[in-house]
């Protein structure tokens, strides 16, 4: 093995061909999924061609699939055609008007269905609502809104009109929501008086006001839908109650025809050094993809219900929401809660009581409700369920095992899904009824994806199981198209090789005898220790097989001698030490990831605490937990913390 390389120290042999019952009503056969590939692996422009051309309503076809001219700014489809808003929506109505596009609970229960005929009305009323408060194609619009299907609407609206919209999760600051404001020159925004979550109300129009008080003079207007009902304060001239700009409105908008390169989105993700980067994507070649993963890895079929509990506010709420579930015409769940109120059982309570078929979360909440117990998901019927998904960061074997008994009944297929912001869709994932799936894997690239492993200077890995960086190696449709207002950071950010022609995921990975894909952390993340390169997260892996411990994180902290050393904090299934200190119990576990993973690995140092600090997408913060394991101050942010409290248990002090 190369030194350079990163080494992988997992080992996970088990194997899940997808089962009988799953294979009953699959639409993707073994042979069919062959045929894709090989037709991709022929010509892969044409076969994305063919997949647009079936897959998309024109209103002027494409002569031109790729635009190349100038790489790395790649312009699908350029001179076609469309509308979104009338992919996801008119062209359901004349087969499936009365079926139900949304099942909408609210935090306290309270259930609507609404219909594709109904929710094409409300995007009707909207969408010209919008045109009337003076939004034109081409205008940003923020949309700051609760988990309630009236987001979803107002996304559709954007689309109908060609306006950009920028959804910033509900769960931002002030200033986070001013800085995406400023960034984009939204003249719009909209947002609700609040929204429940776990029983409490979010105050969304009093943190946009406060964000409109200190700056963003670009916003005309702010649309305020009436959710919660409690006193808010409203600006005469700039506010308007959602409820008043739709009525009189008209329910027949005709969709503005944009071309295939129009910016459907702006969507802000934050790297690990730099202001939030806006991730521009595009019409015609994101919703492509959005509907051919539906198809592929969702298996998305006529009588499913489909169940992304992510938040409008991520990527995944946006093409597995928002997106890609309407434009194959599916039938949706919209969730405003949490997944713990009123109790821990939330989530597989709303599966029985909505019939779910297919349902994708991340592996955090999985994690998080591991650790509440059996009884809960035990209590419900949870046997309509057909095909079950992860995303957002890797899924440690345990958990995925959980996941397949508890959840899935042993018969569910996994799809552990690889993909990002930027790439707009899934780009490594198994395709259920023909993929073997491996715990941990995210399996093969889909087809048409060009994935690769490669060292530091760019050139591919093909021995089996030696790490690297995952590269994405021709352009696909769904791609970023670059960041908003900085094309030299997209440049910059992610094609640094070869002038352009790799992609590069900031990941890194490793692939094993057959070929699947191991995603072993971000690039960042991964440490050095004694020249041995370690992925953090198969470290975690180990210690959350230990049946005493709940979650992990690895960070690396300088060391004189092995250049960095392995520093765990652990959450525990059960009691925090006092002190957050246990010595038997920390030699106990550095033993057990010696004995799974070897000696390099064990950690120096472990930390207990009752909570990992995490992103509001669930991302550990993994730059925060470096900086207290070198003992240094907190100099950033931490106020998106969902609880501060534990900064003192994590540093020690209690
Ligand atoms: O590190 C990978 C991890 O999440 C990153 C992308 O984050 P974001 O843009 O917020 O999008 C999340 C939803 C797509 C990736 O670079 N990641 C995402 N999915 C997986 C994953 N890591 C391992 N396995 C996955 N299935």
């Amino acid at each position: 093995m190369s030194e350079n390389n990163i080494q992988s120290t997992l080992h996970e042999d088990r194997q899940f061909p997808p089962s009988p019952a799953f294979l009953k009503t699959a639409s993707l056969s073994a042979d069919k999924l062959a045929d894709l590939y090989a037709a991709a692996e022929k010509d892969n422009i044409g076969f994305w061609a063919n997949q647009a051309r079936s897959e998309i309503d024109w209103q002027t076809p494409f002569t031109q699939t790729l635009d190349d001219s100038n790489a790395p700014f790649y312009r699908w489809f350029p001179d076609g055609k469309l509308n979104v808003s009338y992919n996801c929506l008119d062209r359901q109505l004349e087969k499936h008007a009365d079926k139900t596009a949304i099942i909408f609970e609210g935090d306290a229960g309270d259930v609507a269905h609404i219909t594709y005929r109904e929710l094409h009305s409300r995007v009707c009323a909207f969408a010209n609502a919008l045109t009337a408060q003076g939004i034109a194609q081409g205008d940003r619009v923020i949309i700051y809104m609760p988990m309630i299907a009236e987001a979803v609407v107002a996304m559709q609206a954007c689309a109908r009109i060609g306006a950009i919209h920028s959804v910033v999760f509900g769960g931002f600051s002030a200033s986070s929501l001013k800085d995406r404001i400023e960034d984009t020159r939204a003249k719009m925004v909209i947002t609700a008086d609040g929204g429940h979550r776990g029983g409490r109300v979010v105050e969304l129009k009093a943190t946009t006001d406060s964000a409109l008080e200190s700056g963003c003079k670009s916003i005309e207007s702010v649309i305020v839908f009436k959710r919660t009902g409690h006193n808010i304060s409203m600006q005469a001239g700039r506010d308007i109650w959602w409820q008043d700009a739709v009525e009189g409105q008209s329910h027949v908008c005709e969709p503005v025809w944009v071309d295939a390169t129009h910016p459907l989105f702006l969507l802000y993700t934050s790297g690990s050094t730099g202001k939030p980067k806006g991730i521009q994507h595009s019409s015609g070649g994101y919703l492509l993809n959005a509907i051919t993963t539906m198809r592929w890895v969702f298996d998305i079929q006529d009588t499913d219900v489909f169940w992304c509990t992510a938040d409008v506010g991520w990527i995944t709420g946006h093409s597995y929401v928002a997106y890609g579930p309407l434009a194959t015409g599916a039938t949706i769940v919209i969730f405003e809660g949490v997944p713990t109120y009123p109790d821990a059982g939330r989530f597989w309570e709303m599966c029985e009581r909505h019939s779910v078929t297919i349902f994708y979360t991340a592996p955090t909440a999985i994690r998080a409700l591991i650790k509440q117990g059996d009884d809960f998901p035990n209590k419900h019927d949870l046997s309509k369920l057909r095909l079950l998904g992860t995303v957002g960061e890797p899924i440690n074997p345990e958990a995925w095992i959980w996941y397949h008994k508890v959840i899935g009944g042993e018969r569910c297929p996994i799809v552990d899904t690889w993909w990002q912001t930027e790439t707009g869709a899934h780009m490594i994932a198994p395709v259920p009824g023909a993929t073997t799936t491996k715990p941990g894997s995210c399996t093969r690239a889909l087809p048409g994806i060009d994935a690769a492993i490669v060292n530091q200077e760019g050139e591919e890995i093909t021995t089996a199981n030696e790490g690297g960086y995952l590269v994405i190696r021709q352009p696909w449709p769904s791609m970023l198209q670059t960041v908003w207002g900085d094309d030299q950071r997209y440049q910059d950010s992610y094609w640094p090789y070869f002038d352009g022609k790799y992609y590069l995921a900031g990941d890194s990975a490793r692939r094993d005898e057959d070929g699947f894909f191991w995603i072993m952390g971000r690039i960042d993340d991964v440490l050095n220790v004694s020249g041995h390169r370690l992925g953090t997260m198969e470290i975690e892996s180990a210690l959350v097989a230990n049946p005493l411990v709940a979650e992990a994180a690895i960070v690396g902290k300088p060391h004189d001698i092995k250049g960095e050393s392995v520093f765990a904090y652990v959450v525990l299934k059960g009691e925090r030490p006092t002190g957050g200190i246990d010595d038997e119990l920390t030699q106990t576990l550095r033993a057990w990831v010696g004995e799974q993973i070897g000696a390099i690995a064990k950690p120096d140092e472990i930390r207990y605490a009752d909570n990992l600090p995490k992103t509001r997408s669930g991302k550990i913060m993994r730059r925060l937990l470096r900086t207290i394991a070198k003992g240094e101050e907190i100099t950033s942010d931490t106020s998106t913390l969902e609880n501060e409290s534990i900064l003192p248990q994590l540093q020690g002090r209690t």
